[in-house]
């Protein structure tokens, strides 16, 4: 292991666990990085125990003399790391990517009352919506509103202009494709939202129509083969922010943002797809033209047969999916027949802490 002496000063003084630096109660700092002394350097490093008695070692700083003691195991942790960036949970590294055949046989899904009352169920679900991007709830009650009680058990809904739920089925004047019975190609959500909903449900209730089959593709992963097969499209496509929108008599959104998001270090962490909001680019013409070839390439390649994961909702099931990541289509239907979901959005980072949570409790029983 390498010594706390050869450590960037700023930074070891910055993770000073000592209780004038950080709130025993709650481990929030209270100094600012203003208020560090000029010159901050290691005067001497000894060994020590921690407060709640673990090995560690204390360093003496100069010029203050303040006095932090690090345990081993944080040093061990926290020295040796050589990797730029650790992925954040939400980018392809930390992703298992998939297709329409490498997925059907790990389909991950779970029965409700198992999910609703066995924590390791519940966290083998949400780990689920993390790793693959999705997790089908089967024999969730049939019951109005109950999308919700199904958000609540990891998370917070997401209120929008359509209410706490939008009810998807035939409307005599619909203000969406959605509320008709027309096929609906991959697309993510409400891109036209800034933040973008990270979470969607999609609760069955009624499927008695002809057609109306889901689909799903991982959208990381058709980005990962553009970025193979064409690296400039798929360049474009993180570049180029694109303006979606959406408006009716007593809404109007917009966000402006690429196809294809990537984090600092480049890896894709966000994908927005949607034919029925992109409104009207205003580019160069050289740009538009590399826009356009690029944008059509990346529709072909998530209408391949082989990325997309085909399956049909029935009365009580659940999906819930990540709406930066998955892209969901369905078959047309007879508009006469019987079919009724009601989605409801949520966020990602509520998912991920009850997730957390649930695997802290799992190593302290
Ligand atoms: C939607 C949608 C899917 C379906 O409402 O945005 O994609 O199966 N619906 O009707
Ligand atoms: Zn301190
Ligand atoms: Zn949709």
């Amino acid at each position: 292991m390498s010594s706390p002496a050869s450590a960037p000063p700023l930074w070891l003084r910055d993770n000073c666990p000592c209780p004038d630096c950080r709130d025993p109660r709650n481990g929030q700092k209270l100094f600012q990085i203003t208020e560090l002394p000029a010159g901050l350097a290691v005067d001497r490093v000894h060994e020590a125990r921690t407060a709640d008695g673990a090995p560690g070692r204390e360093v003496v700083w100069a010029p203050d003399g303040h006095r932090s003691v690090y345990a081993e195991s944080w040093l061990e942790a926290h020295l040796s790391v050589t990797r730029a960036a650790p992925g954040d949970g939400r980018t392809e590294d930390d992703k298992e990517l998939w297709d329409a055949t490498g997925i059907a046989d790990r389909f991950p899904e779970a029965g409700w009352s198992a999910y609703a009352s066995d924590p390791a169920v519940t966290a083998a679900a949400l780990d689920s919506v993390m790793r693959l991007g999705f997790v089908l709830l089967r024999g969730v009650p049939v019951r109005d509103r109950q999308v919700l009680d199904v958000a609540r058990t990891f998370g917070f809904v997401r209120e929008t202009n359509y209410g706490e739920l939008f009810e998807v089925r035939v409307e005599a004047d619909p203000n969406n494709l959605a509320f008709t019975g027309a096929r609906i190609t991959p697309h993510t959500d409400n891109p036209y939202r800034d933040p973008v909903p990270t979470l969607q449900l999609l609760h069955c209730l009624t499927n008695a129509a002809r057609g109306g089959d889901s689909g799903l593709v991982d959208g990381f992963h058709a980005a990962a083969l553009l970025r193979a097969e064409d690296p400039e499209a798929y360049e474009v496509l993180t570049r180029v922010p694109v303006p979606f929108a959406f408006a009716d008599g007593r809404t109007e959104l917009r966000a402006h943002r690429p196809l294809i998001g990537t984090d600092p270090a480049g890896r894709i962490r966000e994908i927005r797809f949607n034919n029925r909001s992109i409104g009207t680019l205003q580019q160069p013409a050289e740009v538009l033209d590399a826009f356009y070839a690029a944008y059509r390439r990346f529709g072909e390649l998530l209408l391949r047969s082989e990325l997309q994961l085909e399956f049909r909702l029935s009365p009580g099931d659940c999906l819930i999916f990540d709406n930066t990541r998955l892209l969901h289509a369905r078959t047309a239907f007879a508009e006469s027949g019987d079919r009724h979901l009601q989605g409801a959005y949520a966020d990602i980072d509520g998912l991920a802490s009850t997730l957390a949570v649930l695997r802290r409790k799992a190593t302290s029983a």
